[in-house]
């Protein structure tokens, strides 16, 4: 996280996973970037389930694998769920929704931003 600090938890379930990232809803602001890192099925989409919900969020989030951008507007600020992994090049990110919406008035959470 920032200022060099790295901090480490393991869950052992989905349910685990959700709680851990409900407790960072509260921490987000408009224009906060989260590139989340990990493997197919790490649990990513899982964890931005947990966000939605600590944001209010009832809406079902599902993979924005095929959509590339998911966004939900009901909660607390807007969330906007980014799954880069079809994306080939860089350049694709025009079409994607990609430069509209960060840095905007939501928070960004995205898959595959590597
Ligand atoms: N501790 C855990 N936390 C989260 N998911 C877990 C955990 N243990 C097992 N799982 C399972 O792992 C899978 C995680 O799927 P998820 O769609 O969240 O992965 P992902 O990282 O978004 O994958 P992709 O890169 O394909 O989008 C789910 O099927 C979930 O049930
Ligand atoms: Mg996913």
């Amino acid at each position: 996280m920032a200022n060099g600090l790295t901090y480490a938890r393991k869950t052992a379930s989905t349910e685990a996973t959700k709680q851990l990232a409900e407790t960072l809803a509260p921490y987000l602001h408009p224009g906060d970037v989260v590139v989340l890192s990990g493997d197919l099925g790490a649990g990513k989409t899982q964890f931005v389930q947990g966000v939605a919900a600590g944001l209010g969020i009832s809406a079902q989030v599902t993979s924005p694998t095929f959509n590339i951008l998911l966004e939900y507007h009901q909660g607390r600020i807007p969330l906007y769920h980014f799954d880069l992994y079809r994306l080939d090049e860089q350049d694709e990110l025009e079409d994607t929704g990609y430069y509209d919406t960060v840095d905007a008035d939501g928070v960004s959470f995205i898959e595959w931003g590597e």
